[in-house]
């Protein structure tokens, strides 16, 4: 039987980030940055859109808090745009990107919601990218200057700051596959960013700490349990632990056990990812630097990752939306309480949190205008499950974030993926909360496991 109660202080909240919802606007002073420069490229977006318009969040804001309080969240996590505040990523300041973010802080406390800042979702500024971006070890430096700064300015009103998120998505899915912006297809120039990002995340810790001494502070890793699809098979077994180490243990053994795994820089040296160069971009005393120690770990967990061949019936499977999600993801909430229970036992941290976890789905208008999301509540209903008996199980889960409040601009596929428990009508900027908002915000009321709608 699962514990369906959740811990008294169990912090409820919600997620968005600052690309997928802002847009800009002519005098707004944000510089341009690597996602602006994505979208321009044909083919690269789905649908063909960018983010300049998004949810025109820059100008609805308060709309959005009003939303958040309406949900019930105690918390709200949200990125900070780095070319907002500096518009060519250092030097010049820009003081209308800081009083944008000082405006949805103030909104955000007046409700008692805490603001839960990541200093880093992706929209790099372009002129960084010019320098060699996340390949460049100059940008780890230039973004602790960044993150300095921004953390000075609103100490005395957040206390909840993470670093990075999603590091492998920076790494691989813009270096590696080249799905995200910036699009390169250079496997090298994936582990050197890799390497770069989580060192800048050492290096913004001790700033953060000096700054903000009572301020708590970590990091947000996106993580994938993987599974052999036939666990007698020798082949699929290692397919799996390969995948974790590429996946998971990449990032999770730096920033706890200041060193990578070595099998994995062994595979890494045998596919001929490694260039005569070597490790040279892993230098003395980084991987001390990474190994900070963080006051919690932000986990975004979705899908699980199954390795080898799954059988014809699974293909089938992929088209049920109680199996599948629309991004073709698994629902596979068992997954979360086994990653959380073995990052509890080889990766213990003070304090967890799911910083994001959510679906998409096709949503449909019903004539009377509501949007009856029920595969989407149940997604939250059986992960909620678990996480109650995570929590149950002792382990320091302290807090969710759904992703997302509302529905944003989904990175490589455009508008047509809706992940929002707010559902946006992007001609006309109308919000409209979906089921599955009434859904969260009676768990958050009861603080418990709610049947289902
Ligand atoms: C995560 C991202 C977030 C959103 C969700 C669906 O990888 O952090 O911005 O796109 O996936």
């Amino acid at each position: 039987m699962l514990k369906k109660k959740f811990p008294a202080n169990f912090l409820w909240g919600a997620a968005s980030s600052s690309f997928q919802i802002e847009g800009t606007q002519e005098g707004d002073g944000r510089g341009p940055s690597i996602w602006d420069d994505f979208c321009k490229q044909p083919g690269k977006i789905i649908d063909g859109s960018d983010g300049s318009k998004a949810c025109d969040h820059l100008n609805l804001w308060p709309r959005d808090v009003e939303l958040l309080s309406e949900l019930g969240a105690k918390a709200y996590r949200f990125s900070i745009a780095w070319p907002r505040i500096f518009p060519a990523g250092k030097g010049q300041v820009n003081e209308k990107g800081f009083d944008f973010y000082a405006r949805l802080i103030d909104g955000l406390l007046e409700r008692n919601i805490a603001p839960w800042i990541t200093l880093y979702h992706w929209d790099l500024p372009s002129a960084l990218e010019r320098k060699g971006g996340w390949r460049n070890r100059d940008t780890a430096y230039v973004f602790a200057d960044y993150a300095a700064a921004v953390v000075e300015r609103f100490k005395d009103r957040v206390d909840h700051w993470i670093t990075h998120n999603e590091p492998w998505c920076v790494a691989v899915l813009g270096h590696r596959t080249g799905e995200h912006a910036p699009g390169l297809k250079e496997p090298l120039a994936a582990l050197q960013t890799a390497h770069h990002v989580l060192l800048s995340h050492g290096l913004t810790m001790p700033r953060i700490r000096s700054l903000a001494p009572k301020a708590t502070a970590g990091i947000t890793l996106n993580l994938n349990p993987a599974y052999p699809a036939r666990p007698d098979h020798e082949e699929d077994r290692q397919a799996t632990e390969h995948f974790d180490g590429d996946f998971n243990r990449w990032y999770l053994d730096p920033i706890f056990r200041a060193s990578y795994p070595q099998d994995m820089m062994d595979a890494y040296k045998a596919e001929g990812v490694i260039d005569t160069a070597g490790w040279d971009f892993i230098r003395e005393g980084d991987l001390k630097t990474i190994a900070q120690p963080i006051d919690f770990l932000g986990v975004n967990y979705y899908s699980r990752a199954v390795l080898g061949d799954r059988g014809a019936d699974e293909i089938k499977a992929q088209k049920d939306p109680l199996r599948y999600t629309a991004m073709g993801w698994e629902v596979y909430p068992e997954g979360l309480k086994d990653l959380m229970l073995r990052l509890n036992r080889e990766y213990p941290a003070k304090a967890y949190y799911i910083t994001e976890n959510g679906a998409a789905y096709t949503d449909h208008v019903d004539g009377d205008g509501q949007i009856r999301d029920k595969h989407r509540v149940r997604y939250f209903a059986l992960h909620a499950e678990q996480m109650a008996a995570i929590c149950a199980a002792g382990v320091p889960l302290r807090g969710y974030f759904a992703w997302s409040i509302m529905d944003n601009f989904e990175w490589a596929h455009g508008y047509g993926k809706r992940f929002g428990l707010v559902y946006v009508d992007y001609a006309t900027q109308v919000r409209t909360p979906k089921a599955s908002f009434r859904y969260l915000q009676k768990v958050i009321s009861a603080n418990q496991v709610i049947d289902e709608l």
